[in-house]
């Protein structure tokens, strides 16, 4: 089969490519290298690289037939989104409306949709559910609630299926550590290798359902391929259904990097941050098969041994 990946060459949907790749599908790639890099994709036969903004892609870009479009481009932080919420709304919301288009006029009958936990703000029942009300507390949560809605609304009028995959803390090799709100995976990661002390914001009893990139990319594609109905429209969690504490999350680093001498130092809480996060996976499991086969420990494994050594 034939699929186009947007924000291919970015952090998760580099791996979402690899994993259709590894399943002998060819794949498009559109990606604008904003913050994807050509370094996280292979060299491979099947792949088809355009670098472009998908607001700024036509139809004669792209060659016919396509199975499916897996919409991973965006701006994925919730501090842009408050800084520049014009921007954020650009790259977010009128880029689903972009790929929307895209698929009626490429006739695409299956559009899988990169949503967030944000979508549900604070968290007033845990495990969430799907059916667990929306209510988001960032620019970024409500851009992408308002995608799923329009996906939702022009699926169910012009007659392809959409998924809407609502990602919880995804974590895994190629995830930048750069900033104090990068995935607080990749910052401890990248300070422990390095010998530097960690900070916890809060007293480390907040929770939250970690999942490993690779999981991620299984669900993307099967979501692509699962047999759906024209017209219908599916949204699934996709965590591993535990959560953990970060102090929980430390102690298992700690026996990662066993060398790590430093300080672990506590500061006051985030503002804006939840307590707790757990995602219920039944509905993934239910419609697309899926299953969480990697669990935190082993997906820190796996990420620790993709790292290249620590130069000095
Ligand atoms: C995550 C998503 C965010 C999404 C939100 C929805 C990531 C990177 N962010 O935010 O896009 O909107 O879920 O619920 O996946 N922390 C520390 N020390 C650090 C860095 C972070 O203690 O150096 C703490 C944070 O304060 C937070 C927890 O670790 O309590 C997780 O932080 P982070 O990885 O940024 O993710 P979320 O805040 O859950």
């Amino acid at each position: 089969m034939h699929f186009i990946v947007t924000g291919g060459a970015g952090f998760i949907g580099s791996h979402v490519t690899e994993q259709l790749l590894s399943e002998d599908h060819y794949v498009t790639v559109v990606d604008n290298l904003t913050t994807g890099n050509l370094n996280n994709l292979p060299e491979h036969p099947r792949l088809k690289f355009l670098e472009k903004d998908i607001l700024a892609c036509q139809p004669e870009d792209f060659s016919k037939p396509i199975d499916g479009i897996a919409h991973l481009a965006a701006t994925p932080s919730v501090t842009e989104s408050w800084l520049q919420p014009l921007a954020a709304h650009h790259n977010n919301l009128s880029a689903t409306i972009a790929v929307i288009e895209l698929c009626q006029a490429l006739e695409i009958p299956r559009l899988v949709f990169t949503s967030s936990a944000a979508v549900y703000g604070n968290p007033v029942q845990l495990p969430i559910t799907e059916t667990h009300p929306t209510s988001p507390i960032s620019p970024y949560g409500l851009q992408k609630l308002v995608s799923e809605q329009y996906a939702s609304l022009f699926a169910q009028q012009f007659g392809f299926s959409m998924v809407a995959l609502r990602l919880f803390n995804v974590f895994g090799p190629r995830q930048a550590p750069n900033s104090q709100y990068s995935g607080v995976i990749s910052i401890f990661v990248n300070a422990m290798r390095q010998g530097l002390p960690i900070t916890i914001y809060g007293d480390g009893t907040q929770t939250r359902d970690f999942v490993y990139v690779k999981n991620v990319a299984n669900a993307f594609a099967k979501a692509l391929i699962t047999s759906l109905t024209s017209g219908s429209c599916i949204v699934a969690n996709v965590g591993t259904g535990k959560s953990i504490s970060l102090v929980e999350l430390v102690d298992i680093l700690k026996t990662c990097f066993p060398q790590w001498q430093s300080e672990l130092k506590f500061a006051p809480a985030r503002p804006g941050d939840i307590k707790d996060s757990q995602a219920d996976i039944s509905n993934a499991s239910t419609h697309l098969d899926f299953t969480s086969q990697w669990s935190v420990e082993s997906g820190l494994q796996y990420l620790i041994e993709s790292l290249d050594p620590v130069k000095g």
